[in-house]
């Protein structure tokens, strides 16, 4: 039995929990918007043909805030094309995914249905193939009041309100040679800071993204961000960073330890904005924006689905890297959550790519049902409860070795405490493949009382660690009622069955 002992202390606090680190993205690519959250003619779609039951998860899933409309798309995206008379919007090819664009779905139907879903808006401007002058207006046509020729034409297209979009990214993976419009760090970083300039005089208000590298094993990694943020550094409020993470050659161990690999990424996008906030001796603090992050089963791909996809058939929303996640996934997110909570500090955004069938949470079938992915669980449950105070989190575990991040600890946690509800909540996982864990958990500050919730994630009986939710069979994975948790007094103790995320929520009353 693997043993692992954790200690909480009411007065060791990270910060707030930013809710926005809940975070999900919509690209137009694949069946993420057609035939994922836009169905019209589904027999659960609605007046506008937002599919109902794909709405119902994402309230479910509890995402806050969705990055639109890209990704690798944006940057050979006109805004414009998804505005006015649907009738009237061209049919593009868009390079990014070799696609035809239809524009059937543009701005005002993601305003509209992300009111349905009670979610922010992130909305990323085109740098790739576009500049300054479509970034400032884009936020007169989504933010101005009224009065002037775009924000005017807004309301003829049928807005009398301004979006009042807060969030900006300026662009997306500008640094990556596959990227639409490409640029070098000197390039983009002049670029960034002439666009948000422009984008403030329009609308003060607004929080702008600074894209940060694509990956952290790219091989301007850190000069980017450094040579980015040289430039940039007082005009924009976060950089940002995107991970995608695999099991390789059936390596599970390093697998489950990637998470080493999520905090190492997050200490030196840290590190380095920090030495450019020393150098230019800015008052600021610039954060931390993790705008894409998930499994992603990138190596071995169909050809269909990689990027570009040059010299194939041009179609609409064809089926993208619409991976099924499985139990090992699930632990996976699990722990990449809890990386994000713990370094709550500085990264205030982040955004698990994407919503729904492309690398997602929700798989929807057109024409057909809609259903949870195994890494629905881990998501839904942190942004429900986590709330409050993260706290720090003292571990001493059993570890185990692993092949690309060494020695790790077999239980990852992260916790937090709500003090409007008097709940503590833990987010814990078992990297073990073979044993339970038994896990202590020392309270300093509080008295625990009454359990809430504990729920668990593992294995079903009679399967694997690869099983799944498949349209087939759609609940084989979930969370079942975690036995045996006591909190007493000081304490908490818990079992956590092998390879398994459990939450576990309790009351407390401060000591
Ligand atoms: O999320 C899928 C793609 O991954 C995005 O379009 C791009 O930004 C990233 O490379």
């Amino acid at each position: 039995m693997t043993k692992a002992r954790i200690t909480i202390d009411r007065d060791f606090t990270i910060g707030e929990v930013p809710r926005r680190l809940f975070g999900s993205f919509v690209e137009h690519m694949g069946r993420c918007v057609y035939t994922g959250i836009y169905e019209p003619g589904h027999p659960e779609a609605d007046e506008n043909g937002f599919r109902r039951d794909v709405l119902a998860l994402t309230k479910e899933l509890g995402a806050t805030v969705i990055r639109y409309p890209g990704g690798n798309f944006v940057s050979g995206y006109n805004w414009e094309d998804g505005v006015g008379p649907v009738a009237a919007r061209p049919r593009r090819l868009d390079g990014a995914w070799h696609t035809v664009e239809t524009n059937a779905f543009g701005l005002h139907e993601f305003v509209d249905w992300s009111k349905l879903a009670g979610t922010e808006i992130m909305e990323a401007v085109n740098l790739g193939t576009r500049g300054v002058d479509a970034a400032r207006e884009l936020v007169e046509y989504a933010n101005h009041p009224g009065g002037t020729y775009l924000s005017d034409l807004r309301k003829k297209n049928g807005s009398a309100d301004p979006f009042d979009i807060k969030l900006w990214c300026l662009g997306n993976e500008l640094d990556g040679p596959w990227q639409i419009g490409h640029k070098t760090a000197h390039e983009y970083g002049r670029l960034a800071q002439e666009a948000a300039k422009a984008m403030r005089f329009v609308d003060p208000s607004i929080e702008l993204v600074a894209v940060g590298s694509s990956g952290s094993g790219m091989p301007t990694f850190g000069e980017w961000e450094h040579t980015v943020l040289s430039h940039a550094y007082d005009e924009v409020d976060y950089v940002s960073m995107h991970a995608y993470y695999q099991e390789e050659d059936g390596d599970a161990k390093s697998f489950l330890a990637t998470a080493v690999d999520t905090d190492r990424f997050i200490d030196s996008v840290v590190s380095t904005v920090d030495a450019v906030k020393a150098k230019g001796r800015h008052k600021k603090v610039v954060n931390l924006s993790f705008d894409e992050w998930n499994v992603w089963y990138q190596r071995g791909l169909d050809t269909d689905d990689q990027p570009h996809n040059v010299g194939k058939t041009w179609r609409e929303h064809p089926r993208l890297i619409e991976d099924t996640y499985n139990v090992t996934d699930a632990v996976v997110v699990g722990t990449l959550l809890n990386s994000l909570l713990r370094h709550g500090d500085r990264v205030k955004i982040a955004n698990q790519a994407q919503l729904v069938n492309v690398i997602a949470p929700i798989r929807a079938e057109e024409n057909g049902p809609a259903w949870r992915q195994s890494i629905f669980w881990p998501f839904a449950r942190m942004a429900a409860l986590a709330r409050g105070q993260i706290l720090r989190t003292a571990v001493t575990s059993d570890r185990f070795e692993s092949d690309k991040f060494g020695d790790v600890d077999v239980v990852d946690v992260s916790a937090t405490w709500d003090e409007d509800n008097g709940r503590v909540a833990l987010f814990l996982a078992n990297r073990g493949l073979e044993e339970a864990a038994d896990v202590e958990v020392s309270l300093r500050g509080f008295v625990g009382g009454r359990v809430i919730r504990a729920e668990v994630l593992d294995v079903p009986d009679g399967a694997d660690r690869f099983a799944a939710n498949t349209l087939e069979n759609q609940d084989q994975v979930g969370l079942r009622p975690l036995p045996g948790v006591a909190v007493n007094g000081g304490t908490a103790s818990l079992t956590l069955p092998a390879l398994s995320w459990s939450v576990v929520e309790f009351e407390v009353i401060k000591a």
